[in-house]
């Protein structure tokens, strides 16, 4: 398969350092580096091509990258034998895919009043210090978005934490930290089995 060989990012220079595209997008662009060319052929060599090794493939990507960038695809779709039009269909089609940049978990603090009064700010900060990103922003790793938001309908655990779909009750910002160490040696324990 013959390897993107111009992977360069657009241009976004003119556009505000904050938020998602900020600074810490750093940390996405120098996620994808050739490695990614060097597991998808990995893969295919261990488990073959065919229309059905797609989906686990792309979900292995996003994994790793934290979203299936268009050059991606189309060398998914050559090692795998479809037309780009038929990768970037399922890509599109499901919700659980993304082509634009997002850290591989969401981390979310509740700073609704029962839980900023449960003194959340200070797991917020905890969680800003551990996992290496501002609210509203994305870790330089790429492995956290971390998001300040409003109740989350779960006050009587306050203070309450989202990590991906799963609510944390009584967080404090001790258990804010373990738990980011926990997703960041998960994350080192998986990169380390791809790399097989
Ligand atoms: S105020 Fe935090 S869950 Fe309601």
């Amino acid at each position: 398969m013959s390897r993107p060989t111009d992977r360069s990012w657009p241009n976004r220079e003119d556009e505000p350092l904050s938020g998602f595209y900020g600074a810490e997008e750093a940390g996405i662009r120098r996620s994808v580096d050739d490695e990614i060319w060097s597991f998808i052929d990995r893969y295919l060599e261990q488990h073959g091509g065919g229309r059905e090794r797609l989906i686990p493939l792309l979900h292995r990507i996003q994994e790793k990258i934290g979203h299936l960038p268009f050059e991606v695809q189309e060398y998914v779709a050559d090692g795998i034998g479809l037309a780009p039009v038929q990768v970037y269909g399922v890509v599109s089609f499901y919700h659980g895919f993304t082509t634009t940049p997002r850290a591989r978990h969401q981390l979310k603090v509740c700073m609704g009043t029962a839980c900023f009064a449960g003194r959340s700010q200070h797991v917020l900060d905890a969680l800003a210090e551990s996992c290496r990103a501002a609210p509203g922003g994305i870790s330089d790793d790429g492995l956290f978005n971390l998001d300040a938001v409003r109740c989350m309908g779960a006050c009587a655990l306050a203070p309450a934490i989202m990590v991906g779909s799963a609510v944390h009750g009584n967080a404090t910002p001790r258990k804010a930290r373990r738990i980011v160490n926990d997703l960041r040696d998960r994350a080192g324990e998986s990169a380390g089995e791809s790399g097989e």
